[in-house]
């Protein structure tokens, strides 16, 4: 029996940070034997927003595939590439906006909240989501492991197959979310983790670097000095211990409470309960960094693989479509 057919798209951002390697690596890796997945850097999404500046794009996507592959994702078993480097999504994306009201796109909470917020107004933002249809419907995926924030542009995505369909067959299978139960990761200000917030540990972090941040976050503000008691579940350093302390959590938020656990000694645990969790991926991260032509070359297989499936899917298209014209 062939596998079902995964994909997943990330924006090129950099540096991926705890909170990504949560909710989205840590599941992608746990998927990459059982499924056929495809994992898309999507370097046109990332124009949507960033079109001014592109110095940092190439740096960027190069990192994130260091953070990928230190991870635990093998580029032998899932397909890691570059949106860019295969054009059928282009091409699909291209077809789609043909089809597709432009109502339904406006409709989509992330376009009415970027574009008054970012000040976003290109066609192109527009059409973000029609984008992120191609990118999954090209591979004709049957999931898209994803966090709650993309569900309407799943739903979206479900909605432009069945009006493909509608019109030219029954060439598209309808994508289903696969959302993960996943710690939620507080960033050292206690609000989500998110490099917007600046509140972010990095994979790419040193052990000393985390010690420094982990050394300068605000604990509770009731608790001065050693022996004032805490309160574990307002602090963002017990936040963080819930995700990373394997043992002796209780002991943490009572000796917090009762003031014993002094903040400073309650930071170099949890530093060390973080340190221990990286250590792996670091080491893993400084072999990739040391060949950067291992990296891109995992990325260009990616795409030669990648590319196979989309343009068998484009072949049924232009056929459902009747627009072969080879004679
Ligand atoms: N919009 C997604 C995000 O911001 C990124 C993305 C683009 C994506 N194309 C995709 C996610 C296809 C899943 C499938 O996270």
């Amino acid at each position: 029996m062939s596998k079902k057919i995964i994909l997943s798209g990330m924006q090129p951002t950099g540096n991926l940070h705890l909170g990504n390697y949560e909710g989205a690596l840590k599941n992608w890796v746990s998927l990459q034997d059982d499924f056929d997945m495809y994992l898309c850097i999507v370097d046109w999404h990332a124009l949507t927003s960033d079109f001014d500046d592109t110095t940092e794009l190439k740096n960027r996507i190069f990192e994130m595939a260091v953070d990928f592959l230190a991870s635990g994702l093998d580029g032998k078993k899932c397909a890691i590439f570059i949106q860019s480097h295969v054009k059928e999504h282009a091409e699909l994306h291209l077809l789609f906006s043909m089809i597709i009201p432009i109502p339904w796109l406006e409709r989509v909470p992330s376009y009415k909240e970027k574009s008054q917020s970012l000040g976003l107004d290109s066609y192109g933002f527009l059409g973000y989501p029609l984008l992120q249809a191609a990118d999954i419907l090209v591979y004709r995926a049957d999931f898209v492991p994803v966090g709650k924030d993309q569900l309407p542009h799943i739903e979206l995505t479900r909605e432009v197959a069945r009006r493909f369909n509608g019109f030219y067959g029954n060439v598209f299978p309808e994508p289903q979310a696969k959302l993960t139960k996943f710690a939620d990761v507080p960033g050292t200000d206690g609000r989500k983790m998110s490099k917007s917030y600046d509140n972010i540990i990095a994979l790419a972090d040193t052990a000393e670097e985390t010690a420094g941040k982990i050394k300068t976050m605000f604990t509770d503000p009731e608790k001065l000095r050693m022996g004032d008691p805490g309160h574990p579940e307002t602090c963002p350093v017990y936040a963080l211990h819930k995700v990373y302390t394997n043992q002796g959590l209780d002991e943490i938020a009572e000796t917090c409470r009762s003031g014993e656990l002094g903040c400073v000694a309650c930071k170099k645990h949890l530093t060390e309960s973080i340190n221990n969790a990286l250590t792996p991926i670091r080491e893993k991260r400084n072999d990739l960094i040391a060949h950067p032509d291992e990296v891109w070359d995992v990325l260009k297989d990616g795409a030669n693989r990648a590319r196979k499936r989309a343009v068998e899917t484009m072949d049924i298209v232009r056929t459902a479509m009747r627009m072969t014209y080879d004679s």
